[in-house]
């Protein structure tokens, strides 16, 4: 088989399983779903029409036996990532007598991954599962490390699961058709793993970053994913439930997730560009504290402007919403009594977890960012 890469993801409680990382590897999937889930007699693929229309006849027709196979499709948008959605896969997997052999598989981005993962861990306690990730953020993080799980109208990701997958394969491929916008956004959790564990990739970002955004060089893309998976990996195999050290993955994502709600996930703003806004203002925290240096934060500032990255909180939050967006920031997983774990950078590559009010830390930037731009 002429995968490109493989590497493999050792969860600290459970079985490890493959990420498969090449070009044009879609054809591969019978072989690799035979290895991996030999007992499994039947297929429920979760996509949307847009993205099964594509990609679905290059997975179905790798099988030279016909399996049968069933399709549930979930409308586009972080909007749609709820219960209702799950309850139509558990309803279709129910009506169709899956058995916990049997695989669903996730065939589309973070939103139908993290949905259809979640639905595939509660089901009889637990049915196969499979990642088949088409956006460039879904292959670089969601994808890996088995969380799940959809939003209510509290916040993101408040009910969810720890569930891995039996393996992932990324077809680079894929991305052809994904909006730029989706680029930009998928390589916010790649700089954001340069920036929590990786100065040498940081330094390399700078110069191949804008190959990655437009899609210029696959060697390029490729190399991203791997390193992105393989630091996921790392800190998977360490800390599987976000016991320690697994949080600082959420470097920028207290903020960027409180966007997020704050915006009713509307498509003003999405993940990865919350993310962009998130670790941006982090890194300011981080200096501001006296652990990341001026220069430092000259060289993230200079990253942000060579990409056009877009940064700035003010033209999503008003002056007299801060109050309101403070409050959603404490209903965040990670808030205990108030205080936070935030995930700050005391070097480019070195992230820690600092113990910290919300308000006492966020209330000052909030103001000056949203005054200033
Ligand atoms: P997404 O799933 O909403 O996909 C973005 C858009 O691209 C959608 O409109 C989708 O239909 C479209 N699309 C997907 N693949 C395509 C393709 N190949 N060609 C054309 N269009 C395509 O967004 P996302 O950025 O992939 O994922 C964001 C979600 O992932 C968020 O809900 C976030 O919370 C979650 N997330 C989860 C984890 C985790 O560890 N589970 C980590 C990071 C992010
Ligand atoms: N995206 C954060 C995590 O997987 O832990």
């Amino acid at each position: 088989m002429s995968l490109a890469k493989q590497l493999q993801v050792k969860p600290s409680s459970g079985a490890s399983y493959p990420i498969f990382i090449g070009t044009d590897i879609l054809k591969n999937f019978s072989k690799l779903f035979y290895k991996y889930n030999s007992k499994s007699k039947k297929i429920l693929f979760v996509s949307n029409s847009v993205i099964s229309a594509k990609y679905l006849k290059s997975i179905t027709s790798s099988f030279k036996k016909k399996i049968p196979y069933y399709f549930v499709s979930i409308p586009a948008g972080e909007k749609n990532k709820n219960l209702y959605q799950v309850n139509k896969i558990l309803d279709l997997l129910t009506k169709e007598n899956f058995n916990r052999q049997d695989t669903v598989v996730a065939l589309g981005g973070g939103v139908i991954g993290d949905i259809s993962g979640f639905a595939a861990s509660i089901f009889k306690r637990g049915i196969s599962f499979v990642q088949i990730p088409t956006t460039l953020l879904s292959q670089v993080d969601s994808s890996v490390g088995g969380k799940t799980g959809v939003n209510n109208k509290y916040g993101k990701n408040l009910i969810g699961t720890f569930y891995q997958p039996k393996f992932v394969l990324i077809d680079t491929l894929t991305l052809k058709s994904l909006p730029k916008r989706e680029m930009v956004s998928g390589f916010a959790e790649i700089l954001k793993y340069s920036l929590i564990m990786n100065k040498p990739f940081f330094a390399w970002l700078n110069s191949h970053g804008k190959n990655i955004i437009n899609r210029s060089s696959s060697k390029d893309i490729i190399n991203a994913i791997f390193i992105s998976c393989k630091s996921k990996a790392i800190i998977v195999a360490k800390d599987e439930k976000e016991q320690g050290i697994r949080a600082i993955l959420n470097f920028g994502h207290t903020l960027g997730h409180a966007l997020e709600s704050h915006l009713k996930y509307s498509k003003k703003l999405n993940h990865g560009e919350a993310i962009i806004i998130g670790m941006r203002i982090a890194c300011k925290i981080s200096h501001q504290l006296g652990f990341l240096t001026s220069r430092e934060l000259d060289m993230i500032k200079n990253i942000y402007e060579k990409l056009n990255l877009t940064a700035s909180i003010k033209p999503y939050v008003k002056s007299n919403q801060i109050s309101q967006f403070i409050e959603i920031m404490k209903k965040d997983k990670k808030n205990n009594n108030n205080y936070i774990n935030l995930i700050l950078l005391k070097q480019i590559g070195k992230a820690f977890i600092y113990k910290t009010q919300v308000e006492k830390t966020y209330l000052p930037i909030l103001k000056e960012e949203i005054r200033n731009g």
